[in-house]
């Protein structure tokens, strides 16, 4: 059994997809914070599988006891987590206290059911303003925000676990970032509010809820002036947590890897991508850079490939077709 915890988030939910479709048994926990309930019901229409939920604050450690008292789980996939940048460096507290408590609380009951398996969701942003690209796993690491820090403290708590505790298995994931939806359409990202990311934000331009896509900077010295990332489509990562549990089961120790594609795209293409998929021009205005904004960042995912036998597939035309698609089923 392996419990899911954020599962009825972006990531979570398409991972959950993918797991129960390979027959894996799962139990989902989530509080709500920013997802709703009805993704676990897209969960069960896609998959036509049942499963477990708790909804439940990871931080609640009756509530975290209670899950492991009552189910037999092997591993964890632990999403859950506040993940807004601008927001952490408004309320860095409440992100420390969200991401380090609840991930102490989820190891101490993993401890004490003896659970000794754990793929943690950290970020490519723990590489900082790297000095090269491609990134690969051992360059230094360093930060620019609480979000950031959360991140890269997690990762060295779960190494220290590790370290007194050298029958765990701990696999840390550093996405890229992720955007499109499932093919069926029913799941996606729809974040709460003004989205924080660039894909679901031109999403709402292309369906008219928003006048223009606002493109920070068009000085970074890349092809089009725009800041370049590595794109990867959400079910592609929603595998590589499959394939890193297949390594999380055989294994002990810290393992980490990078799930990137290892090519880079500039918001200029990701919006004529776009606007290819929906079939309509995208307005844009081009703004001020944002504090803290990097000009490249993409992956070298050989290591990935090498140990997991795990490769993303997709390119951006399909996850902005996937994307729009998802959008123009659920324009609520
Ligand atoms: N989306 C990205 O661009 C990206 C990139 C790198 C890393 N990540 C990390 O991947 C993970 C999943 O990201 P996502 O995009 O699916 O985000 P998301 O916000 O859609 O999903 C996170 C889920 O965790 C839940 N949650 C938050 N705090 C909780 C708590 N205390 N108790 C129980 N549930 C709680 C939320 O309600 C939400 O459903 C996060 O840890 C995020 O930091 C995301």
């Amino acid at each position: 059994m392996i419990l899911v915890t954020g599962g009825a988030g972006y990531i979570g939910s398409h991972t959950c997809v993918e797991l129960l479709e390979r027959g894996y048994e799962i139990v989902v926990m989530d509080n709500f914070s920013n997802s709703k309930p009805d993704a676990l019901d897209k969960i069960r229409q896609i998959t036509g599988k049942d499963f477990k939920f708790y909804e439940a604050d990871m931080c609640d450690r009756e509530a975290m006891d209670r899950i492991f008292a009552e189910n037999n789980i092997d591993a964890v996939i632990h999403f859950a987590g506040y993940k807004a940048v601008g927001e952490s460096v408004q309320k860095p507290l409440m992100y420390y206290n969200n991401n380090l408590m609840g991930t102490i609380v989820l190891c101490e009951a993993m401890k004490k059911y003896g659970c000794t398996k754990i793929l943690f969701s950290s970020s490519a942003t723990v590489y900082g303003n790297p000095k090269t690209v491609p990134i690969k796993e051992d360059f230094p690491l360093s930060t620019t925000n609480p979000y950031g820090t959360t991140k890269l403290f997690i990762e060295r708590i779960l190494e220290d676990v590790v370290v007194a505790n050298p029958d765990w298995s701990v696999v840390l994931l550093r996405y890229f970032n992720p955007i499109g939806a499932h093919k069926s359409g029913i799941i996606g990202e729809n974040p709460n509010g003004i989205p924080n990311n660039l894909v679901p934000y031109v999403a709402r331009v292309a369906c008219g809820k928003y006048e223009a896509v606002h493109v920070f900077g068009n000085d970074y010295p890349t092809p089009d002036g725009t800041g370049v990332r590595d794109y990867i489509h959400v079910v592609d990562l929603a595998l590589g947590h499959v394939k890193a549990m297949e390594k999380a089961m055989t294994c002990t120790g810290v393992n980490v890897y990078n799930l990137g594609t290892g090519k880079g795209y500039s918001v200029l293409d990701i919006i004529k991508a776009y606007e290819k998929a929906c079939g309509k021009e995208i307005p844009y205005v081009i703004d001020p850079r944002r504090a803290g904004d990097i000009p490249t960042c993409y992956a070298d995912p050989a290591k990935s490939l090498e140990e997991l036998g795990w490769k993303a597939t997709m390119g951006i035309e399909e996850m902005c077709e996937d994307s729009w698609r998802f959008t123009v089923n659920n324009q609520d």
